[in-house]
């Protein structure tokens, strides 16, 4: 099963994918959590996107695309997973095209994209709330999911960090560059019949239900 998360910014992709991935067997392709690491190894790549993250804008689509059809095609090759999640990819019509004619040379598709859709006020307390830990990949929220010790993972004792893109102001404006570049990926998802819309504003564990009842409408067709 391959699924894509679609949704705003905040709107918990992914707090969501990483139920799923344990749960279905997936592997988690998170084209932010790819281009963070490129910036921590100081690769070239890292470098040039640096200045388009911190800023809240859209890396280039000849930037990210190939890197992450290549970790598609190492899934679809591998065929050791039950499937990939995509998360945070694709982010313009540009980038779904090009997904889908990867996928047609690998004989493979998109079984349902699962749009969180989450209201903006929301998603600007989420971000700004939210530390994470750089070592093992947690999320915490200062309020409502905050650590037993300020500042530091419950799970592996890794000092919490914010975000540098998730201050209020950046936070607006990738809201903006979302409803600009992103959002139309509804229509495109939707006139293919593989969008299924979820209400993100709920809590985490209804948000995953609702998730889980789509996937399994989607077992049964
Ligand atoms: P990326 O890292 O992909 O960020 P994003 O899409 O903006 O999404 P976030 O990670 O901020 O939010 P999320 O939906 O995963 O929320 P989370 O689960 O953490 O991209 C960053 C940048 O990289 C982009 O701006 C761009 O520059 C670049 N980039 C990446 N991909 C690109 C692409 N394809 N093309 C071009 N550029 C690209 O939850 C947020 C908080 O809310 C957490 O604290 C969590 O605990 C809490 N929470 C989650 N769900 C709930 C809930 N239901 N109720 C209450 N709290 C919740």
């Amino acid at each position: 099963m391959n699924l894509v998360l679609l949704g705003p910014p905040g709107a918990g992709k992914g707090t969501q994918a990483k139920r799923l991935v344990d749960k279905y067997n997936l592997v988690h392709l998170a084209s932010g959590d790819i281009l963070r690491a490129q910036r921590a190894a100081s690769t070239d790549l890292g470098r040039q996107v640096a200045g388009y993250m911190d800023a809240g804008e859209l890396v280039p689509d000849e930037l990210v695309t190939q890197v992450i059809l290549d970790r598609i095609k190492d899934v679809i090759s591998c065929q050791q997973a039950g499937g990939f999640l995509l998360d945070g990819f694709p982010r313009t019509v540009t980038q779904s095209q090009d997904l889908d004619s990867a996928l047609e040379e690998a004989r493979s598709r998109i079984d349902a994209v699962l749009d969180l859709c989450t209201d903006r006020e929301l998603t600007i307390s989420r971000l700004t709330g939210r530390r994470s830990c750089p070592a093992c990949g947690a999320v915490y929220h200062l309020s409502s999911i905050a650590p037993k010790v300020a500042e530091t993972c419950d799970r592996c004792g890794g000092k919490l960090v914010h975000r540098s893109d998730d201050t209020e102001q950046v936070v607006q404006q990738r809201l903006e560059v979302y409803q600009q570049q992103t959002a139309p990926l509804e229509q495109y998802y939707q006139q293919r019949g593989l969008l299924r819309q979820i209400d993100g504003n709920l809590d985490i564990d209804q948000v995953s239900r609702q998730i889980e009842q789509v996937l399994v409408e989607l077992a049964g067709t």
